[in-house]
């Protein structure tokens, strides 16, 4: 399934978009996603936490297995959580393999330049695929003091296109561009020989990634300029749910329709019978 993504560099588009569980799992894939990222944008999104640095290797093989748990053709990239590759390259390759082992997970994603080679070199050299994360590395938010739109200045330009290259050679598979201005993402992916998924990163690279909720419109609230929302489900669900509480208000739920009957005989002989 890997090398089927790299194929696609300069043919066709790919399709990668989040899920956390098997019902989305299975949306997706039905949907016909070429991947589906089990983000640590769980922690947001699912998990209810403020940022992605509190979710653990745990939660995220608990989730991936979910998703993995309904087989789909694509292919299932695990996010390594943050300190799941900080400590020592030991560390990481062990809890990558957990990814393979515990969560049947097709790859890897970490995020980070030159600076993660070695972890990410140890990790290739255990069989495992790593798709790299370039640009606005959720991970990083108190380092970059926030979530802001990276390699907008010459220098920190050439540094991310140096990073990508570097990454590129050392063996990734994909890079996810995150928050990068449109024609430094079209530097990078005319410059590297795998495909870029971009998120905010304008309409070069060679995918487009987006998260699960904010494509159905799942959840209320702001949203980054760079998502479009193709559905509004969670009004659809909050009406859906106000007229499932009227319904048995009004007494109209459940119906006969709904409702088990016995048979006739043993309806006579309870109403016969006095306790
Ligand atoms: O965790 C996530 O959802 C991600 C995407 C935004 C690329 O890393």
């Amino acid at each position: 399934m890997v090398p089927s993504v790299l194929a696609r560099k300069g043919k066709s588009k790919l399709t990668m978009i989040t899920a956390y569980d098997a019902p989305s799992a299975r949306i997706a894939e039905r949907a016909g996603v070429d991947m589906i990222l089990v983000g640590d944008s769980l922690a947001e999104v699912v998990l209810g936490y403020e940022d992605t640095l509190s979710v653990t290797v745990d939660d995220m093989i608990h989730h991936t297995a979910a998703v993995t748990r309904t087989h789909p053709q694509a292919l299932v990239v695990a996010d390594m959580p943050w300190l799941s590759y900080h400590v020592s390259v030991e560390d990481a390759v062990r809890n990558a393999g957990r990814f393979i082992r515990e969560a049947k997970a097709g790859a890897v994603k970490l995020e980070g330049g030159r600076k993660r080679l070695p972890v990410i070199s140890a990790i290739l050299a255990a069989e495992i695929p790593v798709m790299g994360h370039l640009g606005l590395t959720p991970q990083s938010v108190h380092a970059f003091g926030g979530y802001k739109v990276q390699g907008k200045s010459e220098s920190a330009a050439r540094e991310l296109i140096a990073d990508a290259i570097a990454l590129a050679e050392a063996g990734v598979f994909a890079i996810v561009l995150e928050c990068v201005p449109s024609m430094l993402a079209r530097m990078i992916t005319e410059q590297i020989a795998v495909p870029t998924i971009g998120i905010g990163a304008g309409p070069d690279c060679d995918g487009q990634v987006l998260v699960f909720h904010d494509v159905l419109g799942l959840h209320y609230g702001r949203q980054p300029k760079f998502v479009r929302r193709y559905a509004s489900l969670a009004d659809s669900a909050t009406d859906a749910l106000q007229q499932f509480f009227a319904d048995v208000q009004s007494g109209s739920f459940p119906s006969d329709a709904e409702s088990y009957r016995l048979d006739e005989e043993t309806a006579r002989a309870l109403r016969l019978f006095k306790a």
